[in-house]
């Protein structure tokens, strides 16, 4: 006999059936409460709403644990690559060598952007913030492509592989236009965070070579942004491809809505933070102070999660990698030792340990990012380009749903109830 709950209200009992997940998570089903009984049910923030079921990301957030498609993140993060682990993402199996080949080499194919486009780069002025740029920009590369875009289904991978392949060229170009700098042409010999690299700092008949361990973290930090459950992006796209907008706007959307400090911006935020205390010298408890005083408005940026109750494990693997690369490349970066010191003094904090307050995947990616000479501005675009294999498997899952429907909650109205219409000459 399948489980159900039972909910008592004003005298009524509605039985409601409760849905279980592979790992055992079991969810009441409200789809039909409404209809029986008036009543809707209320999660502003949507802190407890399992908004879809969904097979590509699972996250425990009382025990750090995160895996894609079933392969824990520490594995994927030790063993494979970006490109892998999108082509996990999207379709569901870890390839095999023939079948990434034949990814890597779409993701090759169409790493160009229309040469028309380069023209659109300039229209913008150069602080435009680049993930102004990447947004409006993934729309425009989606009108290059109206064919496509009608058999989008049947021509999923490729569409796939174009949008992960020139969200990369894009970012770069939209850094070369902000240095007023010549746009650098993707190379076919480069695999694709190298390539991504060369893109952003190659310069014309100057050989460039980034050392392969400062590639091979930059590849890991967008492996490990790869996808992450039903965030805010991830939602926003889901939420737009429901409308069955194409996979272009639904992903432009994803930029827009992951650029806030809350989500995507926080790695920038952390990083703004630990300059202005590194610089003003501010001792770490006066910091925390205020951190804990409400009334500041300021918070510890790169800590919380709205899953993980204990360590974010992206956080640690970051950590290590980020000790790692600094040493390798013999660079000592005050901010790193200031972020160890400043975890330190939280994780030991009464305010951080009761509410269960790690460090999540934005603390130390900054620092790495600073090491590979990536401006400030360009952090946030990079969670993007990692994010966008998880946006496209996302996508696709609700477009695929055999019962889905467009994304519409409820709201609870608190607003003025109705009331007469008052000519203008007679309000005051
Ligand atoms: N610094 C200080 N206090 C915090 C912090 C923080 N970073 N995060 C949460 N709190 C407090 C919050 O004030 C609240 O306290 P109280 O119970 O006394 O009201 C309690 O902890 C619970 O916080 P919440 O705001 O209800 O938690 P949330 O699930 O709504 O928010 C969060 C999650 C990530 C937005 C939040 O922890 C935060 O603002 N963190 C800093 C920004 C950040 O690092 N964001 C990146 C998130 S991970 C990558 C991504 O998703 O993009």
């Amino acid at each position: 006999m399948s489980a159900k709950a039972t909910l008592t209200y004003a005298g009524k009992t509605h039985e409601l059936p409760v849905i279980i997940g592979s790992e055992d998570e079991h969810a009441i089903d409200i789809m039909k409460l409404r209809a029986g009984s008036g009543l809707i049910t209320y999660d502003d923030g949507f802190g407890n709403t399992g908004s879809c079921a969904g097979g590509i990301t699972y996250i425990d957030g009382e025990n750090g644990i995160l895996r894609y498609r079933g392969y824990p993140i520490e594995q994927l993060a030790e063993h494979s690559d970006f490109v892998e682990a999108a082509y996990l993402l999207i379709f569901g199996e870890l390839p095999t060598q023939t079948e990434y080949q034949e990814f890597d080499d779409l993701l090759t194919d169409h790493m160009f952007i229309h040469e028309s486009m380069r023209s659109q780069f300039e229209s913008f002025p150069d602080d435009a913030p680049p993930m102004a740029i990447l947004s409006a920009m993934i729309n425009a590369a989606g009108c290059f492509e109206p064919a496509l875009r009608a058999v989008e289904e049947k021509r999923f991978k490729e569409s796939a592989a174009r949008l992960i392949s020139k969200t990369r060229t894009i970012a770069a170009a939209s850094y070369r236009i902000s240095q007023g700098l010549p746009m650098n042409y993707p190379r076919f010999d480069l695999p694709y965070t190298a390539n991504f690299l060369h893109m952003m700092f190659g310069m014309p008949n100057k050989d460039w070579t980034p050392d392969p361990d400062l590639v091979r973290a930059i590849d890991q930090i967008l492996l490990l942004h790869a996808d992450h459950e039903q965030n805010c992006s991830t939602s926003t796209v889901r939420m737009v491809g429901s409308g069955m907008a194409n996979l272009y706007a639904s992903c432009a959307a994803g930029v827009c809505a992951l650029w806030g400090p809350l989500h995507g911006g926080a790695n920038v935020a952390v990083i703004d933070m630990l300059t202005r205390i590194h610089e003003s010298g501010e001792s770490l408890d006066s910091f925390i102070a205020k951190v804990k005083d409400k009334s500041s408005g300021i918070r510890l940026m790169g800590f919380g999660h709205r899953v993980y109750k204990n360590f974010d494990p992206r956080a640690k693997i970051i950590k290590a990698s980020c000790d790692r690369v600094l040493d390798k490349l013999g660079i000592q970066d005050p901010l790193l030792e200031l972020a160890k010191k400043l975890e330190d003094v939280a994780l030991h904090d009464e305010y951080f340990i009761e509410r269960k307050l790690y460090p999540n995947c934005d603390f130390y990616s900054g620092i790495i990012m600073r090491a590979a000479n990536i401006p400030l501005n360009m952090f946030t675009v990079l969670f993007a380009i990692g994010r966008m294999p998880g946006w496209i498997a996302n996508w696709h899952e609700v477009r695929n749903n055999p019962n889905g429907r467009i994304y519409r909650p409820r709201q609870v109205y608190t607003g003025p109830t109705e009331r007469p219409y008052v000519p203008i000459e007679k309000r005051g």
